[in-house]
């Protein structure tokens, strides 16, 4: 069991973000990546839709008997957060890890969530903020647009739409004086720069993905399911639309050239 791959799945290519730093952390590991680019948008849709749409991408994942199932999803880690309770292997979604760095990074209780329009409803990364900082002040932002145009390749940081998009969208950031920001969208850290010319230096900044991946290594580690091979492990990707767009673009969320074999599958032939 150990030697098998660990699973991660998102709408699109945000998930690329946790496996960015699973491959820093665990280099050894096998990673199976599962991109819904054929239906991405989730976070636009309604509870169940997103439900139904995750437990497929699950099942995928399981029938190539991966050992662990990341949700590198904000919008699936959010609003099914009990979606992982059933699985045969561990689950971990994005909130409570990012929430949890959050709140220890924060020095004046004044935290900023942004997320798709359907994590922002669910209130998920508040509720546990809460839990965590009683006192603290939560200030959420729905940012759908984020999504559109980074899945379209819109993430320079001098990109004049994806300014005047990202300085609406972070307005009641700056005026709640946040200084820590939740990327609760796994999408999001890849136009971290434009986010941080705006909201300036002083703010941190929390990458929901690869704080779930720091959480990976523990829990693999406390189930005895690191991989024991010492040479580096493959990357597969299995994508449900085109896979040209998505080598491309998924090179720019690993800061490195995508390497590894990309597959498109048809969900329905499943
Ligand atoms: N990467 C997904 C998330 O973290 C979202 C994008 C979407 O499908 O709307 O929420």
């Amino acid at each position: 069991m150990k030697n098998q791959p660990i699973g991660v799945f998102d709408s699109g290519l945000g998930g690329l973000t946790a496996v960015k730093e699973l491959q820093i952390l665990m280099p050894e590991e096998d990673i199976i990546y599962f991109g819904d680019t054929g239906r991405v948008p989730y976070g636009t849709r309604g509870r169940d839709t997103i439900r139904k749409y995750a437990a497929q991408d699950m099942n995928f994942l399981l029938r190539h008997d991966v050992k662990m199932v990341i949700s590198a999803c904000g919008t699936i880690s959010s609003t099914c957060a009990d979606i992982g309770a059933a699985l045969p292997v561990p689950f971990l979604g994005i909130v409570e890890p990012a929430a949890e760095a959050a709140a220890a990074a924060t020095a004046n209780g004044r935290i900023g969530v942004l997320g798709t329009s359907a994590t922002v409803n669910s209130k998920a990364f508040e509720h546990h903020l809460k839990k965590l900082l009683p006192g603290c002040s939560v200030t959420q932002q729905a940012c759908p647009l984020f999504v559109n145009l980074v899945e379209g390749g819109f993430v320079a940081k001098t990109d004049p739409v994806l300014q005047l998009v990202a300085r609406r969208y972070l307005e009641p950031m700056i005026e709640n004086d946040v200084d820590t920001l939740i990327l609760g969208c796994t999408h999001f850290p890849i136009i971290a720069p434009v986010i941080r010319s705006i909201m300036g230096p002083g703010v941190t900044l929390i990458n929901s993905g690869a704080e779930s991946a720091h959480r990976a290594i523990q829990v693999l580690e406390a189930q005895g399911l690191r991989t024991d091979r010492k040479t580096a492990g493959t990357a597969s990707y299995f994508v449900t639309d085109e896979v040209q767009g998505f080598a491309r673009i998924g090179s720019q969320f690993l800061g490195r050239e995508l390497t590894g074999n990309v597959t498109k599958i048809d969900m329905d032939s499943l």
